[in-house]
């Protein structure tokens, strides 16, 4: 737990307990409120530290991570910080295995947090910064094929409940903490669905009326039945075509947005300028998808979202241009 009234044993103790903030300026034509949780300000500057944490923790507590021995994992970036800064800690190598159409910077930030980094090259058709179903099944063929050359841990962030349970038993109750259990809806763009899944179980137990929603790529909105037009888009962490992700319960599901490139784009450069909140893309899909919540089903309401990672880890494309 992050706590400024005491000395923490070591970072990991720092991952979580971000704070909830008003996104007044963003709303101020608005009828309703936009509940940001700043989880850009864990220590690998994104949520998935969380899952981090719990996934190595539980795998600790279930005895299928034995001391010292190597990890590895699928990553865009962000659960591969997270887990290199909880490995670094816990004295296990840690071997992240990445698309290279993820931004530079991500597979930077893992090195010099001590991890080996593996990038595995897009489809011949894929663009750079823009990371497609195919090109994960390819990262996903090399994660396994280390994972049996190594005899390691895979901390598989798609199928593993520390990835739900992070946010279940974390990100879910300090937001309905946070606001007093105030809050009338959620909604979160989705890469594993483990934010969405964690929170969303969350958020209905203390009460079903909370609303739910699934924010995906316009061109790829598969979750929401929907064709695939565009499988290349610029969310980098999520909207990858996956119609079937192990972690989602969609009776926990009250509806589906789109967001387009240009949109989320936009909204992550306002987040930034009026909201002095330094975001990436995905925050600003949350951030349009709100919007548009805002100015229809959910006119009047306070709505929570993430703020899922840093700007900093995007200052190689042109979202700062
Ligand atoms: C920047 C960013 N946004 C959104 C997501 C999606 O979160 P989840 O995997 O919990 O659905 C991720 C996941 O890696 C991410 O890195």
């Amino acid at each position: 737990m992050r706590g400024s009234e005491r000395v923490l044993g070591s970072a990991i103790e720092a991952i979580g307990e971000t704070p909830l903030v008003k996104l007044s300026r963003i709303a101020r034509n608005l009828d309703g409120a936009i509940l940001a949780k700043l989880d850009h300000l864990n220590p690998g500057f994104s949520k998935k530290d969380r899952i981090a944490r719990q996934i190595i923790e539980d795998a600790e507590a279930q005895g299928s991570l034995k001391p010292g021995q190597t990890v590895v994992e699928l990553t865009s970036g962000n659960t591969g910080t997270g887990l290199a800064i909880v490995c670094g800690v816990k004295g296990h190598p840690f071997v992240a295995v990445m698309s290279k159409g993820n931004s530079a910077e991500r597979a930077r930030m893992m090195s010099a947090l001590g991890a080996e980094v593996i990038l595995v090259d897009q489809m011949p058709d894929s663009r750079p910064g823009q990371v497609s179903g195919e090109d994960l099944k390819r990262v996903e063929e090399q994660a396994q094929r280390i994972v049996a050359e190594r005899a390691a841990f895979r901390a598989d962030q798609f199928r593993l409940a520390g990835n739900f349970r992070a946010h279940y038993l974390h990100t879910g109750p300090e937001i309905l903490r946070q606001t007093g259990g105030a809050l009338d809806a959620f909604c979160d763009f989705v890469g594993t669905g483990g934010t969405f899944a964690g929170c969303a179980a969350a958020f209905k137990e203390h009460n079903p009326s909370i609303l739910c929603f699934i924010v995906e790529p316009e061109g790829a909105a598969v979750l929401a039945g929907k064709p695939v037009s565009d499988p290349s888009h610029r969310i980098q962490g999520g909207g990858y075509s996956m119609a079937d992700l192990p972690l989602l319960r969609r009776e926990h599901v009250d509806g589906y947005l789109q967001v387009s490139d240009e949109r989320a784009l936009t909204c992550a450069r306002r987040l930034a300028r009026e909201e002095g909140i330094f975001a990436g893309f995905s925050s600003g899909a949350n951030v349009a998808a709100v919007l548009d919540l805002l100015r229809g089903r959910c006119k009047g309401k306070t709505i929570v979202v993430t703020v899922c990672d840093s700007g900093l880890k995007y200052l190689s494309t042109d979202l700062w241009a």
